[in-house]
């Protein structure tokens, strides 16, 4: 949200043991609270009058620091048991266990201030402004009323909102997007370990929802909480969890895994639907231009002779080179029927598309489409020259990502083909030693 870390509290609940990655992130200066592990072991949740349970037998690790989205279609059981958690529904058996703790050998009120909850709309009171909005848990915890001011300036520039101009506002005041940040920011109130989600920008047009995504995931970077997200969106599934729960009806785990592996190789047939038949094109914004071998590009300096950039062209095998500056920064990328003249210029104004290898493949095609250029200039940090990507290159590397999909999905029909039919082969076997005569084609 705000490109500052929030100030660190350093009086804030009890510290809980962090991961690598929580304790690197807080050595660079905030103090925040870290995500823990949550465990479900066994979880069944019925609901009266239900023959199967919502949740059947659940069991799963969602490890600290991380966002674990649940993604699945509605009725699958992905609120129930995201509020097993913080026991807003009890378990029928099987127990859940957060930083190692037994949630039930604790107080329910108690650790639903040690839980932020966000869901759909923010949920904000409305007769209450926005600064008491966010003061509900700090104020059940007893905090001192500097503390509590503090943290509420703390949080809304940590979302994005000015507090000085929304403090006193009340959520009507707010557009959807304005109440949602606030939402997020009450959840992240008393800096809990553990914050969880439900469907928290449903209610939001798709900008301002891709706004709060990347949002969130920058407030994330800092403050590494164990997130719990809930949604029904594969996308947001896709672009907010490290890791994703595809789950099928009855909380039935279809698949659990990172998006990168659960996009390459869908579990099964509902998988495979549910995350969709563009899954190349989802596959892309989680790759960047690392994952392409660059092609080489033919060199020059701007002021070298002609003759020595079409010598140089030649030699590359190239129809085009680049041009780099007195520092080594490419400046222009020219057809070499464009070399005209003694010396090699740079034309003003036409730099190329210039890309670093961090950029995520989905916007590297973006870019290339709308701007007619057929390929990138990819440079380092430091400006200078790394190599060629070419809109070839790129739906090429797309056409690989599909072929090697199809491949996978017709081993695994393949697999099972064979196991059907050594299951039938061991069924006549069997009615033929049960004494029960020839099975019927073999007695043709
Ligand atoms: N309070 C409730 N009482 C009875 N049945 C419920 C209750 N809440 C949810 N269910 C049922 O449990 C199943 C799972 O619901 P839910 O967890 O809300 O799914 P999801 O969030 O994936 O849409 C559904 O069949 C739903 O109808
Ligand atoms: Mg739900």
């Amino acid at each position: 949200m705000s490109s500052e870390p929030a100030t660190p509290d350093n009086s804030t609940t009890a510290r809980q043991s962090t991961d690598a990655r929580g304790s690197a992130s807080t050595a660079a200066g905030s103090s925040e609270t870290s995500g823990v592990e949550i465990v479900f072991n066994d979880v069944v949740k019925s609901y009266p009058g239900q023959d199967i349970p919502a949740v059947d037998h659940l069991s799963l690790t969602i490890p600290a620091g991380e966002i674990v989205t649940f993604v699945g279609l509605s009725g699958s059981g992905k609120t129930t048991s995201l509020k097993m958690i913080n026991r807003l529904i009890e378990p029928t058996s099987g127990a859940i266990t957060i930083g190692g703790r037994d949630t039930r050998d604790l107080n329910p009120d108690k650790l639903r201030t040690q839980i932020g909850y966000v869901i759909q709309g923010g949920s904000l009171f409305p007769h209450m402004t926005v600064a008491d909005n966010i003061a509900v848990v700090p104020r059940l915890l007893n905090w001192k009323k500097g503390r509590i001011n503090k943290r509420i300036d703390e949080l809304l520039k940590l979302v994005g909102l000015d507090p000085a101009e929304y403090r006193e506002r009340y959520p009507k005041e707010l557009s959807g997007g304005q109440q949602q940040r606030v939402g997020v920011a009450r959840g992240l109130a008393a800096d809990p370990p553990v914050l969880l989600m439900d469907e928290p920008f449903g209610a939001v047009d798709p900008i301002t929802r891709a706004r709060l995504q990347d949002e969130l995931l920058a407030v994330q970077a800092t403050l590494r909480k164990t997130m719990v997200i809930v949604t029904h969106d594969i996308d947001e599934a896709i672009k907010l969890g490290d890791r994703i729960l595809v789950m099928k009806d009855h909380g039935h785990i279809a698949q659990y895994d990172t998006a990168e592996r659960i996009l390459a190789n869908p579990a099964d047939e509902f998988v495979a639907d549910f995350v969709g038949r563009d899954s190349a094109l989802k596959q892309l914004s989680l790759q960047t231009l690392a994952s392409i071998q660059l092609e080489q590009a033919a060199t020059v300096h701007a002021g070298d002779p002609v003759h020595a950039a079409l010598q140089e062209a030649r030699h590359q095998k190239r129809d085009q080179v680049v041009v780099l500056d007195d520092n080594d920064r490419p400046v222009d990328w020219l057809w070499t029927t464009n070399l005209r003249g003694k010396v090699v210029h740079a034309r003003p104004g036409r730099q190329p598309i210039l890309l670093t290898r961090d950029v995520t493949l989905d916007t590297v095609l973006d870019t290339l489409v709308t701007s007619m250029h057929e390929g990138a200039v990819v440079i380092d940090d430091a400006g200078h020259l790394l190599g060629i990507a070419t809109f070839d290159q790129i739906t090429q590397h797309v056409r690989d990502i599909n072929a090697r999909a199809a491949k996978t999905r017709a081993e695994k029909e393949r697999v099972a083909e064979e196991a059907d039919a050594r299951a039938e082969a061991a069924e006549k076997v069997a009615a033929a030693q049960a004494g029960h005569g020839e099975p019927e084609e073999a007695s043709k």
